[in-house]
């Protein structure tokens, strides 16, 4: 069974444009996709074509319209109570701007700590360790658990975002243009974090992203969205060396720098 099964998904908004009682707006279009646990599936397409619409739902965080979305073969339409709380441990997400995700008035640690408390995995004597461990996990000092996020580098900031998402050890992240904020240099960076964190833990990834230079570092699977539709999708390779839409084209003219940043990133490390 796949950790995430999504059947015919479609998500339709109200056009704000065109007044009260007026057409809706098809954002996400019977988007099919499945993803195996511990794997990861980059999702590529242009400004608006419906990534982020698609990822919230897969969070259950925005209703569907039609079709359905399963987590280990159970429809998250019917989750309620526990099992939601559940569910809302298992998947998590990061975003292109950490700082929608923290307080500007809370430290980190304690954001951090906010979050091991209210899903209680961990005693509260034992939080400051595992604290500590998760910012070790992504790169970070334990003493720079008592800094405010304004206080940190923009990659510095994802990263408290990254350990944010996986305090809770998900199986599911969806990771929405982690990257596409920062520095070419620091896009290396955060990307070889993600890669070594989740061969670590073994968390499934649906990598949300412009451009394929990035995905195609992490993802061995790729599917690629145009105006609410997934209009291709197969391995990175495959679709890498031979784009079966004009669309896919056009996307993989992007971004050459990131791709010679990562080389010489992974090159470093051995
Ligand atoms: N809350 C909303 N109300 C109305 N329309 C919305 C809402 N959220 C998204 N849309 C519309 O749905 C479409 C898809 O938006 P979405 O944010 O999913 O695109 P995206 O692929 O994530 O784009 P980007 O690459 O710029 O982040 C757009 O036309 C957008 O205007
Ligand atoms: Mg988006």
């Amino acid at each position: 069974m796949s950790l995430l099964e999504v059947r015919e998904v479609t998500i339709r908004f109200r056009d704000a444009t065109q007044g009260a009682g007026s057409a809706l707006r098809t954002a996400v279009d019977r988007v099919s996709l499945t993803l195996d646990r511990g794997t990861s599936l980059g999702l590529v397409g242009e400004s608006g074509s419906g990534k982020t619409t698609l990822g919230k739902a897969l969070l259950r965080l925005l209703p569907i319209d039609g079709g359905e979305i399963l987590f280990e073969g159970q429809s998250l339409a019917g989750l309620r109570g526990g099992d939601l709380k559940r569910f809302r441990r298992r998947a998590q997400m990061i975003f292109q701007d950490p700082m929608g995700a923290l307080d500007p008035r809370q430290t980190v640690g304690s954001a951090l700590d906010e979050v091991l408390a209210v899903h209680r995995l961990i005693p509260r004597e034992r939080r400051p360790a595992r604290i500590a461990e998760l910012l070790g996990q992504v790169g970070l000092e334990s003493r720079q658990a008592t800094r405010y996020p304004h206080e940190f580098s923009g990659g510095q900031r994802q990263r408290v975002g990254i350990a944010r998402a996986l305090a809770l050890e998900p199986e599911l992240l969806i990771a929405d243009e982690p990257v596409s904020a920062l520095d070419v240099s620091v896009q290396a960076q955060i990307l070889n974090l993600l890669a070594d964190l989740q061969a670590q833990l073994g968390f499934a990834c649906l990598f949300i992203a412009h451009d394929l230079a990035v995905v195609r570092y992490l993802c061995p699977r790729v599917a690629v969205m145009c105006r609410g539709q997934i209009v291709e999708s197969g391995t990175t390779e495959t679709v890498f060396s031979s784009p079966q839409h004009p669309y896919t084209a056009q996307l993989l003219a992007a971004v050459p720098d990131v791709q010679a940043a990562l080389e010489e990133g992974r090159a470093r490390r051995g």
